[in-house]
């Protein structure tokens, strides 16, 4: 093989992508979560990326994942390249693949930012990029850096990441973060996931099978569990994964969290909510110390920043 080609197969086989949960064991989640952490004090030491260029490719809508993306990169001294109807704005509406698109934006930027509504893509763009590739959501797939994020908040607000009782709680089929994040849970000793969903919308077998000595409670409830828990985690019921308007308003409302839901969970607990929510957490809980909503999302930047710093150094 010439040099330059060689050159080039042992880039791609050590790029850093983060496409699913799997590309996460223990020790590089406590090195994430130390790095967010130094981007939040500002600690000088840290690396800056000045004059590198992050593309965010988002074939579905977001508000929190798009911009923190985007405003990790411009803290840690890059430039961003967006495109945030990638469906209609990009040649993907001319019916060029992902595979193509990847591969030609892998030649103008040092790492790349995707939103897919199909499961696998971020893999699959992983596999045709020649620069590192983050998951910001494959359809009901997984949400990697939401999770990473997700636990920043909790390990910040609780001081721990084991011997938790965390409920994740509403649409546990369809919902990528609440996939990422029981995984990402499960590489932490004495954790416990009580999974409250209605039957029709259970967490997937694939998931539940890669949970090893997690402790699983599967209940339809939610009232009799909310006093036995360190975090409820709420979810929006992700109405576009549904065949029909009337499949998904079977399951509209069918968990809200009301002041009521408050008085009963613990003092020292949390109520997270990825966001955005659309009715099942009622605004008047929004003043509670215990909500962190509007925290975690905060807290996103400073691990996207983290990981952004991460595939960076591939
Ligand atoms: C989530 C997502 O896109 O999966 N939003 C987010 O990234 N914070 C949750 C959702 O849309 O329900």
């Amino acid at each position: 093989m010439p040099e330059t080609l060689a050159a080039a197969a042992r880039a791609a086989a050590t790029l850093r992508h983060l496409t699913t949960p799997v590309e996460l064991p223990r020790h590089l989640i406590e090195e994430l979560l130390d790095r967010a952490l130094g981007f939040e004090l500002g600690e000088a030491d840290l690396q800056r990326r000045d004059g590198r260029l992050l593309a965010t490719l988002f074939y579905e809508p977001s508000t929190r994942t798009r911009f923190s993306f985007e405003a990790a990169m411009h803290r840690l001294g890059g430039q961003v390249l967006s495109a945030e109807n990638a469906v209609k704005a990009s040649s993907a509406a001319k019916g060029e693949s992902l595979e193509d698109a990847i591969r030609v934006i892998s030649g103008y930027v040092d790492a790349i930012v995707i939103r897919h509504p199909e499961i696998g893509a971020a893999a699959r763009a992983a596999q045709a990029a020649t620069v590192p590739v983050v998951n910001a959501g494959d359809g009901a797939g997984h949400h990697p850096t939401q999770a990473l994020l997700d636990l920043y908040t909790i390990r910040k607000e609780l001081g721990r990441l084991d011997r938790l009782r965390v409920g994740l709680v509403g649409d546990l089929r369809n919902g990528r973060t609440v996939r990422s994040l029981a995984l990402l849970l499960s590489r932490f000793p004495q954790n416990e996931l009580v999974l409250v969903s209605p039957p029709g919308l259970r967490m997937g077998d694939d998931i539940l099978e890669a949970l090893g000595e997690t402790a699983v409670d599967q209940t339809g409830e939610l009232d009799p569990v909310v006093c036995t828990l360190d975090v409820l985690y709420q979810t929006r019921i992700q109405a576009e994964r549904f065949e029909s308007a009337e499949a998904y308003e079977r399951y509209r409302g069918v968990y809200v969290v009301t002041p009521d839901i408050m008085r009963c969970l613990p003092e020292h607990a949390l109520l997270m909510h990825p966001l955005p929510r659309v009715g099942e957490i009622d605004p008047q809980v929004d003043s509670d110390p215990r909500a962190a909503y509007f925290r975690q999302t905060r807290n996103g930047l400073w691990a996207r920043m983290a990981v952004l710093d991460w595939v960076l150094g591939s």
